[in-house]
């Protein structure tokens, strides 16, 4: 194992979970088995902080970028065709149903989203799938939009791709409904997982602003191109955006792939990993940020 390796292996704090199988290290588990210990390659992180306290996301902000590319579902990488799409402005109407979102409490914003009909999706959805987890949470992913197992039972990464999901969070000590939020650009599956148009993003990104703003997360990991093209309104490609501290509300957004496409492409895994070990690190500097912002000066 190379020092490269081992030093990485280390700051995930994966060591003991890890075994070598035919000379390959596995950075995260594969989905169908979901066990730990699994091989592939792997990578070396980057860190770049910014520290933000969590009071700096407590108010609701403007309304969230809509979207200006939207690439194929499920893809992390850029290969994915972009194909731009000029910004409508938005009618007074919907300023005003985008101002009482970003007013809503949990409550409010629930209700709100699952009698939504604000765009086509709303005829053919099974039901709404708002997100979930912890409320509080210092961690936020951002996924696309709900395929047809999350469409059925109604929660997020619920399918093949919500269990390597799982796996990645297991290898920073994240547990779903326990230390993370999880929610979705779209609320609503596209008929057939087709791509989500611009006009299904404008409607439903101010329920994910208005989530953001009430989790209030230290950070928030975009899960694919689609998910980081619509929450930080370029059309930049996954391989631009990685391995950065971007800002979303105020909020620290790093961009990583998305597990389908993971789960499609297993070697992308050790970058995956490097994103995890990325945002591990920074969500340690942004504690720590916030911890001396709050320390009392020497007397
Ligand atoms: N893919 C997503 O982006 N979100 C889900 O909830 C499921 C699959």
């Amino acid at each position: 194992m190379t020092s490269r390796r081992s030093r990485l292996i280390e700051e995930m704090g994966l060591g003991p979970v890890w075994v070598l199988r035919d000379n390959a290290v596995s950075p995260l588990p594969d989905a169908p088995g979901g066990v730990h210990g699994e091989t592939a390659d792997a990578g070396a992180g980057k860190a770049e902080t910014r520290p933000m306290t969590r009071n700096a996301a407590a108010q609701p902000r403007a309304a969230a970028p809509t979207a200006r590319a939207m690439p194929e579902r499920g893809t992390g990488d850029s290969r994915a065709p972009s194909r731009p799409i000029a910004p409508e402005l938005p009618s007074l109407a919907s300023q005003e149903r985008d101002g009482q979102i970003a007013r809503m409490d949990w409550t409010a914003l629930k209700a709100a989203v699952s009698g939504c009909a604000s765009c086509g999706l709303a005829t053919t959805r099974t039901q709404t799938v708002f997100g979930g987890g912890d409320e509080l949470a210092d961690w936020m992913l951002v996924g696309e939009a709900p395929g047809s197992e999350e469409d059925m039972r109604g929660e997020p990464f619920v399918g093949q791709a919500g269990k390597l999901l799982d796996n990645m969070l297991f290898a920073i000590d994240l547990v779903r409904d326990k230390n993370v939020y999880i929610a979705n650009v779209l609320k609503c599956r596209p008929p057939g997982n087709r791509n989500p148009m611009p006009d299904e993003v404008a409607r439903c990104s101010p329920h994910l602003a208005r989530q953001v703003a009430l989790v209030q997360p230290k950070l928030i990991l975009a899960m694919g191109r689609f998910a980081a093209q619509a929450l930080l309104g370029t059309d930049a490609s996954i391989a631009g955006l990685r391995g950065k501290l971007h800002q979303y509300q105020g909020v620290s957004v790093i961009v990583t792939y998305h597990p389908d496409y993971l789960l499609r492409n297993l070697p992308d895994k050790a970058k995956a990993w490097e994103d995890l070990v990325f945002a591990r690190r920074t969500m340690a500097s942004l504690k720590a940020a916030v911890e001396s912002v709050g320390e009392k000066p020497a007397a």
